[in-house]
């Protein structure tokens, strides 16, 4: 394998990089990023790959959600705190109804980049460049804010500092221990039989834990149920940004992406030979592939193998998103290829992005009832392949949004107009997600019911 350094990505062919302007002042913004400190921690990159070796090893589960994009305009205490607490309660009922420990993994703190289908937009004759992410340009269709400008990277540090600073403040600070419970229910849930189901299993945890308070075990003094480990993910899209924050540690020598704890690269963006997988195969954070369904299993081979050459497990995430149709013939050969070669890879399903259409109105939307589908095709091929179906991939927001079809308080085509929010894919709202996290739970729970039964 060739040496890899940290700019080496920089000689092979990138898509999906906006062109900057100005050069110089790119270079300029690149150095500055490159002198503030670091948003996570190695260690904490290193204990996220310990838990991913757990989960390939089919002893945890992965839950990894949020904003398809995160933005400027959407900064806010509210935002951040909604979404965590909808992580928070999936991940409780994935635990509680399925007896499995959750990885939680935020698309938080860092994700602005978006790849595009088309770089250009048009409007009664006018081109300008696509929207490509707050990271990048403005959304607003002028050519001011579409130039791509590389002082959003220092915006959206900070963005991403804050949102970190707070996302540790409620992992540790009290809102994630297990008495709060039914505090994560939001308001605008509180009326949908999702919330219902969710406060009998809430009261079944209390009295769980009064029974264990009553046996001297409690929050107070148990770190376990007191608080959380909440890591933060994005895709490694905009490599001049993840560059500048990748870091080598001084006592071993091993170069980390500093970002994030966790990285993915696109389906767009994930040739083998391109500058995206050159990145991303020299730092040591876990690196997940997206997985759609052009993927050739050779290919995929190719690219575990350039990204974890000594096969170690937690290292490889294997992301995929077919689409509900398409994952029942796509998924199997891949799985097959990987077993046959013997890799370690942790398979988990994005059941969004091959299943997006548009509405007749005009909106980019979703299927609430396709999402369950490939989430449910995902469990049950991997069941008969005897393999371990180990993480979900969302986005969603804590939000009340109608951007998605479907739940039990029924979005329509109709009414997606109400509070469609999104700059970019549409998200389940809170209320499609726990929906999705009692239908995991039991999925999950029947699929270990038979493996056991079958040793
Ligand atoms: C995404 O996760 O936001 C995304 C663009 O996914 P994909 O690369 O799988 O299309
Ligand atoms: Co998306």
């Amino acid at each position: 394998m060739k040496s890899w350094h940290v700019d080496s990505w920089r000689s092979k062919p990138a898509l999906q990089l906006p062109e900057y302007p100005n050069a110089e002042h790119l270079a300029h913004v690149e150095q500055a990023i490159a002198k503030m400190p670091p948003l996570v921690f190695t260690g904490e990159v290193n204990a996220l790959r310990q838990q991913f070796a757990e989960a390939t090893a089919g002893n945890a589960f992965l839950l990894q959600g949020g904003d398809c994009a995160e933005s400027f305009r959407e900064f806010s205490e509210d935002t951040i705190r909604d979404t965590f607490k909808v992580m928070m309660q999936m991940a409780v009922v994935m635990t509680f109804a399925a007896s499995v420990p959750v990885i939680k993994v935020g698309r938080m703190a860092g994700q602005f980049a978006k790849p595009r289908s088309s770089g250009v937009e048009t409007h009664n004759g006018l081109e300008l460049p696509i929207y490509r992410g707050d990271i990048i340009n403005g959304a607003a269709f002028t050519e001011a804010s579409r130039m791509p400008d590389p002082e959003r990277m220092i915006r959206a540090y900070h963005q991403s500092s804050s949102t970190l600073n707070l996302l540790r403040a409620f992992a540790q600070g009290g809102l994630a221990s297990l008495e709060q419970v039914h505090e994560w229910n939001l308001d605008f849930v509180s009326n949908s039989p999702q919330a219902e189901r969710y406060g009998h299993l809430a009261n079944r945890i209390d009295e769980t834990l009064a029974f264990m308070k009553a046996c001297g075990i409690s929050a107070s003094h148990t770190k376990e149920l007191g608080e959380t480990v909440f890591y933060t993910s994005h895709e490694a899209l905009l490599l001049p940004y993840e560059q500048a924050l990748t870091h080598q540690d001084s006592v071993t020598g091993k170069w980390y992406d500093l970002s994030g704890h966790m990285l993915w690269v696109g389906d767009r963006t994930r040739q083998v030979d391109g500058a995206h997988i050159e990145f991303v195969r020299g730092v040591e954070n876990p690196i997940g592939l997206k997985a759609g369904p052009s993927l050739l299993p050779e290919e995929l081979i190719e690219l575990i193998d350039i990204v974890n050459p000594d096969n170690t497990a937690g290292k490889v995430n294997v992301i995929i998103r077919m689409g509900a149709d398409k994952v029942v013939e796509g998924l199997p050969p891949l799985i097959r290829a990987v077993e046959r070669e013997g890799r370690h890879v942790l398979w988990s399903c994005d059941p969004m992005h091959g299943n997006t259409f548009k509405a007749r109105s005009g909106y980019k939307t979703r299927q609430v009832t396709r999402v369950l589908q490939e989430v449910k095709s995902f469990f049950e091929i991997h069941q008969a392949e005897g393999t371990y179906a180990g993480g979900v991939h969302f986005e969603m927001t804590g939000q009340d949004v109608t951007e998605c079809i479907g739940g039990a308080r029924e979005v329509t085509e109709e009414t997606l107009g109400n509070r469609y929010q999104t700059h970019c894919d549409p998200r389940l709202n809170a209320d499609q997600s726990l929906e999705l996290a009692f239908l995991i739970a039991e999925t999950f729970k029947s699929c270990k019911a038979l493996r056991s039964k079958s040793k």
